[in-house]
């Protein structure tokens, strides 16, 4: 089952989605809406994700984003080309 919400990546009240009743997520598509943040913001919502991310869950980042610095070593690579990491 899909469920679908909304969510301000940039806010600072809500870890995730407000409405979501699962408190992780195994599966995050988060494509081409970090490179219109700086390299502060990108951190932030990376950490974010992050943590709304259940134990192996995937993030799917857009052909021209990428992981920040600590975050790096915190997820495993599965597809570099296709920006598919693993927490
Ligand atoms: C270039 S579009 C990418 C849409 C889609 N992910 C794709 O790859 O085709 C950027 C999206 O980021 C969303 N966006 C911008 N700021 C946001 C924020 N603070 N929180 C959540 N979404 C945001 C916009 O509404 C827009 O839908």
């Amino acid at each position: 089952m899909v469920h679908f919400s909304v969510d301000d990546l940039l806010s600072k009240q809500t870890g995730a989605p407000a409405e979501s009743i699962y408190g992780s997520f195994d599966l995050i598509l988060c494509r081409n809406v970090l490179i219109y943040f700086a390299e502060e913001k990108q951190k932030r919502i990376l950490q974010r994700l992050y943590t709304s991310l259940a134990k192996g869950g995937t993030l799917v980042l857009g052909a021209s984003e990428t992981l920040y610095g600590d975050l790096k070593s915190r997820f495993r690579t599965v597809d570099a080309r296709n920006r598919i990491y693993q927490k």
